[in-house]
């Protein structure tokens, strides 16, 4: 019964150092298997999503050597089966990713189709079309997904909606594919550009990654690379809201501050003190927060994966806000558990109407997915008394020692495991 156990109330205060992003890493680990030559990856953040991705890559024939917790060694040249399967795999949208790199590298891959439905339906009808202009068949058959071609040949593709996913899936598949591929539409998140880097560090010729034009002309074989991923927009920018509740002050540190200008203005918008250095962005919530209105949008809009920090932070801020979310249809379940915590909010199909209140109360609460878990230890954190926090495992999906760096910065937060551990949590706080 892995759970947080909470005592809130206290602002939290110091400095916290963000890792490597999962949004990157995931796709990264993924391409390394695209040469046959030994690739480094450091800053690797070393969560379940990053761990079961490796796992399956070992599974296939990969060489994988884990130099340290944040480095990684993979070699891809004895790859001995092309499907990728497995009650693990089958968690992780992030499976999907062997699509386009083994697609890319082998012209034939098979991946079982993920499960599970968090945050709304999340269709893949993009990266099929877009392997299907490279060249390739796609079928569906018995849960499990295969691509394959005789030949891959560049083309010309447009998104019909702004995807992470199948951008970076036809940018992969489109490296090795014989001519230029232009793929417009693309999505821009700091993520499809570390990608983009990694790939021409090996050899790939990418260019646009960034804007909504990439235009990718194919090369032969991919090499030996190093590379060290971006840091994690979304780590940083939880911890900013978490200072934010909880009224706070928190510097996050190893960050790209550019990757963090929707979040920054937002704080600021609603009365928050940022101040930005080179590499760290210190968020100060000294005075009384007050209203405003946000939309989920692809990058650089506000992220869908701040939306529940955000909601957190507005619950708890003077007067009537309103937040849209517009990428996913599902992204409110964390709502009715933060009802019960005192937070007044009414969701009508897309929008949130959250009327600010003075304070949280502590409650035992579930985690419903990644980001909502974090929000709402963060609620926790900023609620007057004890919660308990359910369902962790999600929130170890993208978090890397989420407790023990909010322990750092003075919250009262332990990872229990037994009845007898909450126990002594309770004696602890009293
Ligand atoms: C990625 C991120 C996720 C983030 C999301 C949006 C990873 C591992 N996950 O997810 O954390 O919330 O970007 O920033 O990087 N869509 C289609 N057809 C498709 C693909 C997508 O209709 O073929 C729709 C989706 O249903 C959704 C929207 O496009 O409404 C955006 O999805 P997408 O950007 O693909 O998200 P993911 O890559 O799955």
């Amino acid at each position: 019964m892995e759970q947080y156990a909470i005592n809130g109330g206290n602002p939290l205060v110091g400095e916290v150092e963000i890792g490597g992003a999962k949004n990157a890493a995931l796709p990264i680990l993924a391409a390394s298997l695209m040469t046959d030559e030994t690739v480094l990856i450091e800053n690797m953040p070393d969560v379940r999503d990053t761990n079961i991705l490796l796992n399956a890559m070992a599974g296939i024939g990969t060489h994988v050597e884990r130099i340290d917790r944040h480095s990684v060694k993979i070699n891809g040249s004895l790859i001995n089966d092309l499907v990728v399967e497995g009650d693990s795999v089958k968690k992780i949208r992030a499976s999907y990713y062997f699509l386009g790199a083994l697609l890319g590298k082998y012209k034939k891959a098979t991946v079982v189709l993920p499960g599970g439905c968090d945050i709304g339906c999340r269709a893949i009808d993009q990266h099929i079309k877009g392997f299907k202009a490279l060249g390739a068949s796609v079928q569906i058959a018995y849960g499990m997904i295969t691509a394959q071609a005789d030949r891959l040949v560049g083309s010309h593709i447009y998104l019909d909606v702004v995807s992470v996913g199948a951008t970076i899936n036809i940018m992969m598949a489109a490296v090795l594919a014989e001519g230029r591929t232009t793929i417009e539409n693309a999505a821009k998140e700091p993520h499809v550009v570390d990608l983009a880097n990694f790939l021409n560090s090996m050899g790939a010729n990418i260019k646009g990654a960034g804007t909504d034009v990439i235009r990718i002309r194919g090369v032969e074989r991919l090499h030996k690379t190093e590379y060290a991923i971006i840091p994690d927009q979304i780590e940083a920018g939880t911890f900013m809201f978490a200072a934010a509740a909880t009224r706070g002050d928190i510097t996050v540190k190893n960050v790209i501050p550019k990757h963090l200008e929707s979040i920054s203005a937002k704080l600021i918008e609603i009365g928050c003190e940022v101040r930005e250095a080179d590499d760290a962005v210190r968020v100060v919530a000294s005075r009384p927060l007050h209203h405003t209105h946000v939309k989920t949008l692809p990058y650089p809009g506000f992220p869908t994966d701040m939306q529940p920090q955000i909601a957190v932070t507005l619950g708890l801020s003077q007067g009537t806000s309103i937040v849209t979310e517009s990428i996913f249809e599902n992204r409110f379940r964390y709502v009715d558990e933060l009802i019960r915590m005192g937070a007044s909010i009414k969701v009508e199909g897309n929008t949130a109407i959250i009327d600010g209140v003075n304070r949280y109360t502590g409650a035992s609460i579930n985690a419903p997915d990644l980001r909502a878990g974090a929000a709402l230890v963060i609620a926790a954190l900023s609620a007057e008394g004890m919660s308990t926090v359910d369902d962790i495992r999600y929130i170890e999906r993208g978090y890397e020692d989420f407790h023990i760096k909010l322990q750092k910065l003075g919250a009262q937060i332990d990872k229990v495991e037994s009845e007898r551990e909450l126990q002594k949590f309770k004696l602890k706080i009293s």
